[in-house]
């Protein structure tokens, strides 16, 4: 795998293997001469062809950890990134403070594999979830870990364009994660990323960058009960304009949160 341009390829490989074995790492490392029988041995060689041709650790093993949680991710879901967690500890800090006469209901838009949305929800018990994205692929993401999860009963996946199916003011939070990357950002990208993830989860629109920030923004703001949360993860490079499409969109305050390694990442608002 090394050849192959993989950086920490026998990190990498040593996941593979207790992944195949279903043992954690500590166990191989304890156990060297663990037996691996014939089946086992044809998956893992499987794995480690897929791998060296740069397909995602998650898409192989088909897990991968989201705050805390061990969430089924594979083609068609975007992976969830570290990075992202910070929506969840915005979300979860800001509903901290907040007393609602109602069940309070929080929006995902663009829910992927449902990581924000189970994340928010397993934290925040008092809340019920609604799950949106275009993708009927990315979805069966969401189902597989909403019922893994034994969170089925408290969020509610629907294939829709944004907020566009949400009634005024039935919500308490919009949290999204949409498509930032710049088309002129692409080839930069790892393989891992341009080869296997999802285009559409990652791409701005090349002729409006911003338009996906601009409809979540506009439907939030009729979405929203008062005091409502929005809040919307970007890259630093679009991080000013998205605080300024806020504006435009009647949220009076935008605030912007950087993340831990400093770059401004979170553009949020409140009405
Ligand atoms: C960057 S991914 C985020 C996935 C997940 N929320 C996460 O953070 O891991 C963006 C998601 O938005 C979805 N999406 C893109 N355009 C959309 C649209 N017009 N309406 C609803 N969802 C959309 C994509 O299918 C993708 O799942």
């Amino acid at each position: 795998m090394a050849e192959a341009g993989i950086a920490d390829a026998r990190r990498e490989a040593m996941l593979l293997v207790s992944a195949c074995l279903r043992v954690d790492r500590a166990y191989l490392l304890a156990h060297p001469e663990a037996a691996i029988t014939r089946t086992q041995q044809r998956r893992l060689d499987c794995w480690l062809r897929r791998r060296a041709a740069r397909e995602p650790l998650p898409y192989i093993t088909r897990r991968v950890w989201f705050y805390g949680l061990e969430l089924a991710v594979g083609r068609g879901a975007l992976i969830p990134r570290p990075e992202t967690e910070l929506l969840v500890e915005l979300f979860l800090e800001w509903a901290s403070a907040q007393s609602h006469p109602h069940t309070p209901r929080l929006v995902d838009a663009g829910t992927g594999s449902g990581a924000i949305a189970l994340a928010c929800l397993s934290r925040a018990p008092q809340w019920m979830g609604v799950g949106i994205d275009r993708s009927r692929r990315a979805l069966h993401w969401a189902q597989l870990n909403q019922r893994k999860l034994g969170l089925d009963t408290r969020l509610l996946l629907i294939q829709a364009d944004w907020l566009n199916t949400l009634r005024p003011r039935s919500v308490d939070a919009v949290l999204s994660n949409p498509p930032y990357v710049l088309p002129d950002e692409w080839d930069a990208l790892q393989p891992e990323i341009t080869r296997y993830e999802p285009r559409s989860a990652l791409l701005v629109p090349a002729n409006d960058p911003l338009s996906p920030y601009r409809q979540i923004a506009q439907g939030a703001r009729l979405a929203l009960r008062s005091p409502g949360l929005l809040a919307l993860e970007t890259s630093p490079r679009l991080a000013a304009a998205v605080a300024e499409v806020l504006r435009e969109c009647g949220f009076s305050s935008p605030r912007v949160r950087r993340d831990y390694g400093g770059a401004e990442r979170i553009v949020w608002a409140t009405q």
